[in-house]
């Protein structure tokens, strides 16, 4: 499973691409609001420092999100233009992907809006899993859904599961099938963590420094 960033802050991004772990990352008008920058601007900067950047439409008609997609798409070839699960918004991602472009279908809480984004070969699906738990319903059921009656249809679409909130539903998603998982980068930070493995090094590092005093140096020599 790949490992996304959901966030535009700059600062953020350029940290989690220098630890080697993000091939990607997903933005939303809220996000980039976050950010206090003009949209293209920041796109096209994250654009520099990773591949496989999402950056969301805003505009609702077809024909109105058929050309937003189209400037969005010219930004970088590093975009991936995201579109919501509605009418228009598949109907709009169906014109962009047959240009080329790369389309990620998003706010998707079922298992049959994957089938529509499926139909119009989104490049990307993203089922939501945070927001569906919010609402008493079982978020990464819905990403296991999606797995198994995509891997049953043999459709290519990756499962990019999003509205991640902490790091048992990255575990989860993996454990689901997604192909994708895209996180907040307090999330991401929280994968690494866990107390044995900051117990363990101040331990090792104790012990290290042990062998490093002038005695224990003296014994090694026969001295
Ligand atoms: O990628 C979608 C994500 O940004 C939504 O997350 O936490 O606002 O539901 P959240």
């Amino acid at each position: 499973m790949r490992l996304f960033v959901d966030t535009a802050d700059f600062d953020e991004i350029a940290a989690a691409v220098g630890w080697g772990v993000i091939s990607g990352v997903t933005t939303n008008p809220t996000l980039i609001a976050r950010a206090g920058q003009d949209h293209e601007t920041q796109v096209k900067r994250i654009c520099e420092l990773v591949a496989d950047v999402s950056a969301e439409t805003v505009t609702e008609k077809k024909n109105d999100l058929i050309v937003e997609g189209r400037r969005i798409a010219s930004w970088h070839e590093n975009v991936i233009v995201k579109v919501a699960c509605t009418p228009d918004g598949i109907a709009a991602g169906k014109v962009l992907a047959g240009e080329g472009v790369k389309i990620n279908v998003t706010l998707c809480f079922t298992v049959n809006q994957a089938l529509l984004a499926a139909a119009i070969g989104a490049y990307f699906i993203s089922p939501f899993v945070g927001r569906l738990d919010d609402i008493g319903e079982d978020g990464i059921a819905v990403v296991r859904g999606i797995v198994d009656a995509y891997r049953q249809q043999g459709i290519t679409t990756k499962v990019l599961a999003a509205s991640l909130r902490h790091p048992m539903h990255v575990t989860q998603s993996a454990l689901a099938g997604a192909d994708i998982a895209t996180m907040p980068f307090k999330v991401l930070e929280q994968m690494y963590k866990h107390p044995l493995t900051d117990s363990g090094i101040e331990r090792f590092m104790s012990d290290y420094r042990k062998t490093q005093e002038p005695q224990a140096l003296g014994q090694r020599s026969g001295r």
